[in-house]
């Protein structure tokens, strides 16, 4: 039997301790074939000096949509190229995220491998690769390093990156509600030092969320915020616009829930949209629910674009939240980019001064009542483009 189709073989068994696919070494793979039970990858994690297996992946049944991802081969063909797989962490919408080791880097790499089909269109891989080039060039202890972008043989697109052990804000909101102010605060600061960071390397991130942001341990204690996905999070799959909630391979591409109003629009981006989505994720950490929801994207879209958010002091009359906290995520959250922060710096700046305790400097808001309503009367026609206008005045 040749070596490809043994390995076939051991891709299916199962660890009987974690139920997850069984990585196996070459040695593993000879006493496999002799009838012996198989070698799992939690006990290769928890020995004293773990051996790192060849990676292997389950093969989906031909019935799962799985199946065209082919995780077996792009693993396979990366083995090639050097990289030893440790453990399949997740799975994002466009990707697949491992755990992974190579000789070039002494630390634990996540290696997010993408779908292929989408960047099938050489246009859109040519930007992954653009974004994936210049999240390169970064360098800030508050973003997530990556240190490598390419194609594997069989044309899955890689990216290989630093691997943070988590948790990440998401899995923080969804297990405590809500965090405290002053560790909310903290943790905005640091996102805006690597916000700031990446906007002098003309870098957007376009889809900053509490699933991209990991909270590392800090020295000496506290948080240590680690923002990962710069840039390449929404290259799919119309170049130049950012409209997200499209399809491509039939799948939705996620919910505008941290989306700017420009960005729903479809319209060109600077960093100001990346300021509005910080305004959605510490609305929704200090609070536990976001500033609008839907179940419908598109109507989701709408409110980003025209609905006024609630002040969180309004809605949340239960949970202690400084007004001068308050006006900075509003100001955040301002429709229009021009009436938000200028830059992350400036809103780092305000933040510092809540948290020593000063009189911040909120930027003036220039958009008078009038404006403001007739902007609204101007984004219903959008709305209506969808036949969604009346249905929207119910929710
Ligand atoms: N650098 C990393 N270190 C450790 N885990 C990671 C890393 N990057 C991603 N993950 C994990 O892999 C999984 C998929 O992540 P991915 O970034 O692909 O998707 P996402 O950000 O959760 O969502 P989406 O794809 O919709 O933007 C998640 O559980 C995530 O926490
Ligand atoms: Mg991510």
């Amino acid at each position: 039997m040749s070596a490809d189709k043994e390995q076939r073989i051991i891709l299916r068994e199962v660890c009987e301790t974690c139920s997850r696919p069984i990585f196996p070494t070459q040695s593993t793979i000879s006493s496999l074939s002799a009838g012996r039970p198989g070698f799992c990858n939690c006990s290769s994690l928890k020995a004293a000096s773990p051996k790192f297996p060849e990676a292997q992946e389950e093969v989906p049944s031909e019935s799962s949509p799985e199946r065209r991802f082919d995780p077996n081969v792009r693993l396979h063909d990366l083995t090639e190229c050097g990289y030893q797989f440790l453990d399949r962490i997740g799975k994002g919408t466009l990707s697949y995220v491992y755990q992974a080791r190579s000789g070039k880097v002494d630390a634990l790499l996540a290696m997010k491998i993408f779908r292929r089909s989408p960047f099938e269109n050489k246009r859109t891989l040519k930007r992954l690769e653009q974004e994936a080039n210049k999240a390169k060039q970064l360098s800030h202890p508050n973003l997530c390093s990556v240190y490598e972008f390419g194609l594997s043989e069989k044309q899955y697109p890689y990216l290989v990156m630093d691997f943070l052990a988590g948790p990440t804000l998401e899995e923080i909101i969804s297990t405590e509600g809500f965090l405290e102010v002053d560790r909310l605060i903290d943790i905005a600061i640091q996102i805006c030092d690597a916000l700031s960071h990446a906007h002098q390397h003309n870098l957007i991130h376009r889809d900053l969320k509490p699933a991209n942001i990991y909270l590392l341990k800090a020295k000496g204690g506290g948080d240590f915020v680690k923002v990962s996905d710069f840039g390449i999070a929404k290259v799919l799959p119309n170049p130049g616009r950012e409209t997200r909630y499209m399809t491509a391979d039939g799948e939705e591409f996620g919910s505008p829930a941290y989306m700017s109003p420009e960005q729903c629009l479809g319209e060109r981006l600077d960093s100001r949209s990346d300021i509005y989505s910080l305004g959605c994720l510490m609305y929704e950490a200090l609070s536990g629910k976001l500033p609008f929801s839907s179940s419908n994207p598109v109507r989701l879209g709408f409110k980003q674009v025209s609905q006024k958010p609630q002040s969180l002091r309004e809605r949340f009359k239960d949970i202690e939240i400084p007004e001068a906290l308050d006006a900075v995520v509003l100001c955040a959250l301002e429709k229009k980019p021009e009436n938000r922060f200028a830059s992350a710096d400036d809103m780092k700046e305000v933040l510092i001064a809540i948290q020593d305790g000063k009189k911040p400097n909120l930027p003036a808001s220039s958009v008078s009542k009038s404006k403001q309503d007739s902007l609204l009367n101007k984004d219903r026609n959008w709305l209506n483009l969808f036949g969604l206008g009346q249905k929207n005045k119910k929710e």
